[in-house]
């Protein structure tokens, strides 16, 4: 059996995330997650160190899982710590098209193969940056992401329950 990679910007880890890298460790040896660095898109609300913090309490029932981070390719992180395969969730069509095109951009670079395991149809609506933005407006976001997780969204933005009377 190998090694898999999960690969992503995890800010915050979701339910979602979770429950494909539960998935994947059924079927791997070894799952290393790894957290990107600095990802492109806006500017990330946990810190690198939060995120893999999350990730390991989250992940700490499962023994087969490892927390790394990377920068740069991630074909070339894959390759220095022995992984054989990157692992992917999909959500819907609209993660197709790019995920399908990062997945052949990956095997052309490095000769490794993306597996994509189909989200959970509850977790299908989620994600990260929705989760961000539901917590930082004072949305309930506990059913969304694991309690490790619902605990530094109320550190960050306060308690919803709290805030509800805030307006009046
Ligand atoms: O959780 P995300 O933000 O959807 O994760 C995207 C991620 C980090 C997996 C993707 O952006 C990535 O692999 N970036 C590393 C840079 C790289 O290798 N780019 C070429 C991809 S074909």
């Amino acid at each position: 059996m190998a090694r898999a990679l999960c690969p992503g910007s995890f800010d915050p880890v979701t339910n979602g995330h979770l429950d494909i890298i539960e998935r994947t460790a059924r079927h791997f040896e070894d799952v290393l997650v790894a957290v990107i660095r600095n990802p492109q898109k806006s500017e990330s609300l946990f810190t690198l160190e939060e995120r893999q913090e999350m990730l390991r309490e989250v992940t700490a029932h499962l023994p087969n899982i490892h927390i790394g981070s990377f920068k740069g390719l991630l074909v070339d992180y894959a390759k220095e710590h022995d992984a054989q395969a990157i692992v992917k969730g999909l959500r819907a069509m609209s993660d197709f098209d790019y995920e399908l095109q990062m997945a052949q951009m990956n095997e052309r670079l490095s000769g490794i193969d993306t597996f994509f395991i189909s989200t959970s149809p509850q977790y299908s609506f989620l994600s990260s940056s929705l989760v961000r933005e539901v917590a930082r407006f004072g949305g309930d976001v506990t059913n969304m992401v694991p309690p490790a997780v619902a605990k530094r969204l109320v550190e960050r933005f306060g308690d919803p329950a709290e805030r509800a009377g805030d307006d009046k």
